[in-house]
């Protein structure tokens, strides 16, 4: 979990240095109550953290060489921003399904393996972007140990 919200610290701290109006960034925070565009801790069980996750092991599956799924096993911790839409941060865990890709079957009939030798989880950290008026759902980050 530490090194995750490391990493979430330092992502914000490049959003703010690359991505956030410089100046104006600060005076709109001191000057509104709502602080847009800040990030803030939601709760793990959120629909949309949900979904953030779920979509979240559709990128880690489309871009693994592996023969098995994997899904969604548990979300650490989450955070949402406002930023043309939704950015969710998430700190999540995924393992191997005992579901073949080649199948693509769907991930809710997936159950995680039992064999010892094939069970693999992983830590992740991902961020998800979920713009709905323009149907537009992102995974720009992930990374998984
Ligand atoms: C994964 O790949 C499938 C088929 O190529 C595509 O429909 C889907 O949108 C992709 N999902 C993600 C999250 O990249
Ligand atoms: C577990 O998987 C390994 C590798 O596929 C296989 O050799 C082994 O027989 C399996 N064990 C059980 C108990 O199914």
């Amino acid at each position: 979990m530490r090194p995750a919200w490391a990493l979430l610290g330092l992502c914000c701290l490049i959003w703010r240095v690359t991505g956030g109006p410089s100046g104006d960034f600060c005076s709109q925070i001191h000057n509104s109550g709502v602080k847009p565009g800040f990030p803030k801790t939601i709760k793990t069980n959120d629909p949309g953290v949900l979904r953030a996750a779920r979509h979240t092991v559709e990128r880690f599956n489309n871009c693994s060489n592996d023969i098995f799924l994997f899904k969604e096993s548990h979300v650490n911790s989450a955070m949402v921003q406002i930023v043309k839409g939704l950015k969710y941060m998430l700190d999540l865990e995924i393992g191997r399904t005992m579901c073949k890709k080649t199948r693509h079957p769907s991930l809710d009939k997936c159950d995680f393996q039992t064999n010892h030798t094939l069970k693999q989880t992983f830590g992740c950290y991902s961020e998800v972007w979920v713009i709905p008026w323009l149907h537009e759902i992102d995974v720009p980050v992930l990374h998984c140990h």
